[in-house]
């Protein structure tokens, strides 16, 4: 069984969605930890319901990316986590992390990248006047949302849509495409070399 931490900032419903699957047997993986850099993030009460041990802190308490990131890694290694997943984790991952997970920490991202990456793509989308829009799961590189992609997913923006419904159709997708993509990758990873195929593209 493939352990994954996931990586959250926020409400946490992917983070929620991700659990559901795990507890349904539809992602065949184990969530050892849940690291989050925002102590009054919702998505901690919805780790600790479900019993799934969490690492809180404040970046500002430490003194570079680098001194969290090493603390993260320890974490990482005492819970025996081998792939990181990015739920709504609002921060760049820096080479600490990254050397040590090396093609093994994916994002999901609410817009078609490389169409509006960064902070509030739904937003960025909206206003835009885009017809089409959706979900992007990738593989985290040092840019922000500029990973190879692996799946991504349409999303019609309607006529009447406000920012907000938008956003909630976004996510219904999130929920789904998520745990899916991840199924699939954890099983390819270990089995079929998949990672090794995508790096050579
Ligand atoms: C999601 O839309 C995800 O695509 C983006 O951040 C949002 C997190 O939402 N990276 P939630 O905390 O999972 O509800």
């Amino acid at each position: 069984m493939r352990k994954i931490a996931v990586f959250a900032s926020g409400s946490g419903s992917n983070f929620e969605s991700i659990a559901e699957a795990v507890q349904g047997n539809k992602l065949q993986a184990e969530i050892g930890l849940l690291v989050c850099d925002n102590p009054k993030a919702y998505v901690i009460q919805r780790a600790k319901q479900k019993q799934i041990p969490v690492f809180v802190f404040s970046p500002k308490d430490y003194e570079s990316k680098e001194a969290f990131e090493t603390i993260i890694l320890r974490k990482l290694a005492e819970y025996r986590v081998d792939f990181i997943v990015l739920a709504g984790y609002m921060r760049l991952i820096g080479s600490t992390l990254l050397s040590a997970y090396t093609k093994r920490i994916v994002n999901i991202h609410p817009s078609l990248l490389p169409s509006f990456p960064g902070k509030d793509a739904i937003g960025q989308a909206f206003h835009a006047g885009v017809k089409v829009t959706g979900v992007t799961v990738h593989f985290v590189d040092a840019g922000m949302d500029t990973g190879p992609i692996i799946a991504q997913k349409a999303v019609d923006v309607l006529n009447g849509d406000t920012r907000e419904t938008l956003q909630s159709r976004i996510q219904e997708v999130e929920h789904l495409l998520y745990p899916a993509v991840l199924q699939e990758l954890l099983q390819k990873e270990f089995t079929e070399g998949f990672l090794e195929c995508l790096s050579e593209r």
